[in-house]
């Protein structure tokens, strides 16, 4: 049979005069009817999931930049997550420039000093040294132990009356790493933690430190360190503990003259409690 005979009535009617007991164009009818069977291909997105996906992206992007922590190696550092909390010093004023100083000094503490002093102070016995209840960090001054922070240490070196000589006792330098601001920081609180009691450090002192320095790219060594000043442009001599055997009133008296008047209050306030 011809295929036109489907379109066209008359040859349908022929056919069947022909005999035949069905009409194939009939027959496929519904066939013709239905849509054709779908086929996969180039088809377009549903546009409600383009949205939603669109959608979904934004958020996780926003999550990120909210919740990231700026991708910074310490932000699950115990510092971050517990700073320690600052000693009350001068009646425990939490705006006090120590316990501000404080605050600031332990969180660069636990990032670059506590993997071998400890987060207790209490260093490493023979590796080491412990900062807590040592004569070089209770010094009157920082002019000693900024210099270890700046220029690293590398040389036999006595705290509370043991030998530290190993050859991995040695400390890195910190002048590429800590800016002036963030030594001061971390002295102040070594020198206010623990049961240390010593006086703030300040950045300016860092700083005449700093260029002092400029021209050393050794280590120091504590031996050569020991004969300078304890204080920042400070007279030199006493090696540490041997200032306090010397005091007498008078000196004491021209000390406490030459200190800023609001961290005198402190000390009066301290003292007379
Ligand atoms: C790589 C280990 C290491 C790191 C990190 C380190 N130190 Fe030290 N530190 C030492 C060693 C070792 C000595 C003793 C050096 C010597 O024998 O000459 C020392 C000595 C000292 C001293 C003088 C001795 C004492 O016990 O009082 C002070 C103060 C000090 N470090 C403070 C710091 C501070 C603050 C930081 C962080 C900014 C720091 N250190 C980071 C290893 C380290």
């Amino acid at each position: 049979m011809s295929a036109d005979n489907s379109s066209n009535p008359s040859a349908r009617n022929r056919a069947l005069d022909r005999g035949e007991a069905t009409d194939v164009a009939d027959l496929h009818v519904a066939v013709m009817r239905e849509r054709p069977e779908p086929v996969e291909g180039m088809e377009p997105l549903n546009l409600w999931l383009v949205v939603f996906i669109a959608v979904l992206l934004f958020w996780a992007g926003s999550y990120l930049t909210y919740f990231s922590g700026g991708f910074r190696a310490d932000e699950f550092a115990e510092s971050q997550i517990n700073p320690t909390p600052p000693p009350s010093v001068g009646g425990g004023n939490a705006d006090d420039p120590v316990s501000k100083a404080t605050r600031e000094g332990a969180i660069v503490f636990n990032t670059f000093c506590a993997a071998c002093h400890q987060a207790d102070g209490n260093g490493v016995p023979n590796q080491f040294p412990p900062l807590a209840g040592s004569e070089w960090v209770n010094a009157e001054g920082p002019n000693r132990i900024a210099r270890f922070v700046l220029n690293g240490a590398q040389g036999p070196i006595k705290v509370k009356g043991v030998e530290f000589n190993s050859p991995a006792s040695v400390m890195n330098p910190f002048k590429e790493t800590l800016d002036d601001k963030q030594i001061a920081a971390v002295l102040t609180y070594v020198r206010n933690s623990w049961g240390n009691k010593a006086s703030l450090v300040k950045p300016e002192e860092i700083a005449t430190i700093r260029k002092e320095l400029a021209s050393v790219t050794t280590q120091m060594n504590p031996a050569d360190v020991e004969k300078l000043p304890v204080t920042v442009g400070g007279a030199a001599g006493a090696a540490p503990g041997a200032a306090s055997a010397a005091l007498t009133p008078d000196k004491l008296k021209e000390a406490l003259k030459k200190l800023p008047a609001d961290q005198l209050k402190t000390l009066l306030q301290d003292v007379s409690k």
